[in-house]
């Protein structure tokens, strides 16, 4: 998989790499943009057919904000294969608030490639805790979360617009280790 992105590290080159050597997809991981905003929009609408799906002026907002990052998994026929966007919020947190994978290219590890991308942005951003929202009974989601650090904090009551209760996540990420101090040992 080309990962044709600024923030891509070799950790993640090296999981792209065993993704294509393990899976049958192939495509590029590359970010969205404003030309595409169509093109996600009726990705979101195949992925949440619950009603919960963003309206088109919302992925406008996303694709344009400073604040947001959105990126891709295109296949090899050029299509939208899976999306993610997130926020980078005033409190600092970083915030998943959309992620989808067409249903004909699930479980074959594109969220979790999309995840750990998104994870790395926010690592080299000086971010340290990432949230968000899942419905209760999404368990497709919530054991992908768990499998990848998440822990459920909170539960969010009639927390999507069907009345149906969520879940707050998080996940706490690692910042680059300063230099420890010579007389700091641990305790
Ligand atoms: C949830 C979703 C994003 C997962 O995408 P995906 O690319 O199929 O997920 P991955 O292949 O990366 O799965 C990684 C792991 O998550 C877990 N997982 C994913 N889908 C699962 C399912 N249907 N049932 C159980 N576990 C699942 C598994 O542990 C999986 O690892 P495995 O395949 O080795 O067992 C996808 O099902 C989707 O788009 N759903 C509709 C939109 C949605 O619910 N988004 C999340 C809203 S919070």
């Amino acid at each position: 998989m080309d990962m044709s992105d600024s923030t891509s590290t070799d950790r993640l080159r090296a999981l792209a790499a065993l993704l294509n050597s393990t899976q049958r997809f192939t495509g590029a991981l590359r970010p969205i943009c404003l030309a595409e905003l169509d093109e996600v929009w009726q990705l979101d609408l195949r992925c949440f057919v619950d009603g919960e799906a963003y309206e088109r002026e919302t992925f406008n907002y996303l694709l344009t904000s400073p604040n947001a990052i959105a990126r891709q998994i295109r296949t090899d026929k050029d299509e939208m294969a899976a999306f993610i966007v997130a926020l980078i919020e005033i409190d600092g947190v970083g915030h998943i608030t959309a992620i989808g994978v067409d249903p004909g290219y699930r479980r074959q590890g594109l969220a979790r490639l999309l995840l750990l991308n998104i994870e790395e942005t926010f690592r080299n951003r000086g971010i340290s805790t990432i949230r968000l929202e899942v419905r209760v009974e999404n368990h497709a989601a919530i054991t992908l979360y768990e499998e990848l650090g998440y822990v459920l904090v909170q539960r969010l009551n009639h927390y999507y617009s069907s009345g149906a209760d969520g879940y707050m996540m998080v996940k706490s990420i690692n910042q680059p280790e300063l230099a420890a101090p010579a007389d700091s040992a641990p305790r």
